[in-house]
């Protein structure tokens, strides 16, 4: 659908704007606009017709469209290209599938997910409209070995926006989730495309659960939304957009000067597991240790009983709070 219409009643929210001011400002004919007009109410658009005084924008789905993210992106260079889907294996699958055709910072997204993917070969569960599914591709100047700090800039980014436009106490659970009260809200799954030496792109996935009101029993226990945080439901478009600047806001320092800095002040602020005793499990098997702080590189430093310091990287790691989730 042409999207010039749907920018033009934006524009005049709440105003009635006359079909011939419509199609004499946009140089289509007033049938056209008639038309895209009914396929709009047709989407979910509440718009109020009248013969006399034309056309009136009341409300507006909180749908993650292409024409919704065109019009309404506030990003310099992140997410200016869209990809935007009802329904898809997973955005990651499609991310890492065209990544020589889509440009650094392309956004993928869809209303669900049929096969979403978590990390350590794991499912996520992505039903339709109920969360924030998407992958961006980046295509950053950094050795494979730094890619694990992409993370933690999406850690942050995602951290400090569920608290300024939500209130939510979230925190980092380094390295990959957030969690409120103690469940996950939203997971990220960092993947790479590399040489060796040579990152060729990263496909940074982000499943955020915004409106679900319950979870399945196997879930419920561990998972949560911002809905069944805040006691209602909350809009995923302005979400989606402020958390798409703060991610631009902190990937620009990162990947123009190397500079980690502002996402570390951020993950160390926000973290779930610093000075707490935590389990950490590896392919090797599982141990008891406490969580003493991130270094310069965003590793997790940890002490085990005897007393021994590891700086542990990401990778193969799940970490558990020495008596439950966290
Ligand atoms: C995890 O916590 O294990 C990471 C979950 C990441 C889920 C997101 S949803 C959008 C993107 N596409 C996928 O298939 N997975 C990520």
């Amino acid at each position: 659908m042409d999207r010039t219409i749907l920018k033009f009643l934006k524009a005049h929210k709440n105003t009635y704007v006359s079909g011939e001011t419509i199609s004499n400002a946009l140089g289509v004919s007033r049938t056209a606009v008639w038309k895209h007009v009914k396929a709009l109410k047709e989407a979910g658009y509440e718009i109020e017709s009248s013969s006399r005084k034309g056309y009136r924008l009341l409300n507006e789905p909180d749908v993650l469209t292409e024409d919704e993210l065109v019009l309404g992106m506030k990003t310099k260079w992140l997410g200016k290209t869209v990809r935007c889907f009802e329904t898809i294996d997973s955005t990651n699958r499609y991310a890492k599938d065209h990544a020589s055709e889509l440009p650094h910072g392309a956004l993928i997204v869809s209303e669900e997910q049929q096969s979403g993917r978590g990390r350590l070969g794991r499912d996520w569960t992505s039903t339709s409209g109920e969360g924030i599914w998407m992958s961006i591709l980046l295509k950053p100047d950094i050795e494979p070995k730094d890619a694990p700090q992409i993370t933690q800039v999406a850690a942050a980014a995602l951290a400090s926006t569920l608290r300024r436009i939500c209130g939510l106490e979230a925190l980092i659970k380094w390295p990959n989730d957030i969690v409120v009260g103690g469940k996950k809200l939203c997971g990220i799954l960092t993947e790479m495309g590399a040489e060796l030496g040579r990152v060729n792109h990263i496909v940074l996935g982000i499943g955020l659960n915004v409106n679900q009101s319950f979870f399945e029993p196997e879930l419920s226990e561990r998972a949560t939304s911002i809905r069944l945080e805040l006691g209602e439901a909350a809009a995923r478009k302005p979400l989606l957009f402020a958390l798409l600047q703060e991610l631009e806001a902190l990937l620009e320092p990162y990947l123009e000067r190397k500079d980690f800095r502002p996402a570390l002040d951020l993950c160390r602020r926000h973290s779930a597991v610093l000075g707490k005793r935590v389990k950490v499990i590896g392919r090797k098997g599982s141990k008891e240790v406490l969580a003493i702080r991130l270094n310069d590189e965003g590793a997790l430093v940890v002490r085990d009983e005897q007393g021994d310091e590891t700086a542990l990287v990401s990778g193969e790691i799940s970490i558990r709070s020495a008596d439950g989730y966290i």
